[in-house]
């Protein structure tokens, strides 16, 4: 099966909402390599709209960055994931590094999103990754795998074959230094091997594993053109127009039948 090219942008809690279409409206305009496909992740209250202004750009596809973990009901402040569909939303982002240090969320909670996203016909875009004082040990195989075990290798077959992961090693998020091509192939190259041994080489291959971590236009074709990275999860150069197309463009380098 061919594999296209994912370019995800979380504005994680960035952005006033006329900077938000400012920014939409002008990647919309990029042209991206015919392969690829753009997601972009703003925060809930953009959502929307957003939805609504990129609806005629159809290798755009709208995320949110979070969802509850309940179903619906009596939560103050959360949003559910039937909520994100009804609008129009395609994804939702799970278990960001983020969420998981400054909002408690665990390997548990981070499963039951991912459920509450599946049962929606939403895609999620299911993170992990170590902390710097893991990797220092040696031991980021063994805790990635941890935190697939608790999450995805809990679905079936079928439930698999619409996921996206991301590999985002949490040193590398916000600090301007990418993890080493090396060590991107070498992760993803595990973590597809992880999901053959569960799932078969089938399902294995036709798994989105994006990359996240200091991607900018300056390192982005290298980091795309490694075999088992089929996109890139985009912070910080997500909020410029000039840097996020130029990592869209980078995809070219992309190229996977
Ligand atoms: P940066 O690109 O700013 O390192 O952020 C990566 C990230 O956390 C994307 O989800």
């Amino acid at each position: 099966m061919k594999r296209y090219t994912i370019i995800a942008a979380n504005w994680k809690m960035h952005l006033r909402a006329d900077e938000a279409r400012q920014l939409a409206d002008a990647i919309a305009v990029c042209r991206p390599p015919e392969h690829t496909r753009i997601i972009l992740a703003p925060p809930f209250v953009y959502l929307y709209e957003m939805v609504q202004r990129t609806a005629s750009h159809p290798h755009i596809h709208i995320s949110a960055q979070n969802c509850s973990q309940f179903s619906q009901g009596a939560y103050t402040g959360e949003v559910a994931a039937f909520m994100l569909q009804s609008i129009g939303c395609k994804y939702v982002i799970i278990g960001h590094s983020e969420r998981r240090k400054y909002f408690g969320e665990t390997d548990a909670i981070v499963y039951e999103k991912m459920l509450r996203a599946i049962e929606n016909d939403l895609t999620p875009i299911l993170c992990c990754g170590e902390p710097l004082d893991v990797r220092q040990q040696n031991q980021h195989r063994e805790y990635v795998f941890h935190q697939l075990q608790n999450t995805l290798f809990h679905l079936d077959e079928r439930q698999l074959t619409d996921i996206i992961l991301a590999y985002e090693p949490i040193w590398a998020i916000g600090t301007g230094i990418a993890a080493s091509t090396e060590q991107i192939q070498e992760m993803h190259h595990f973590i597809r091997q992880s999901i053959a041994e569960h799932y078969g080489s089938a399902i294995a291959q036709q798994c989105y594993i994006l990359y996240g971590g200091s991607v900018k236009p300056q390192n982005a074709t290298e980091i795309l053109s490694l075999e088992d990275v089929d996109g890139a999860l985009v912070g910080g150069a997500s909020l410029q127009a000039d840097s996020f197309c130029a990592i869209v463009r980078a995809s070219a380098a992309h190229r996977k039948d």
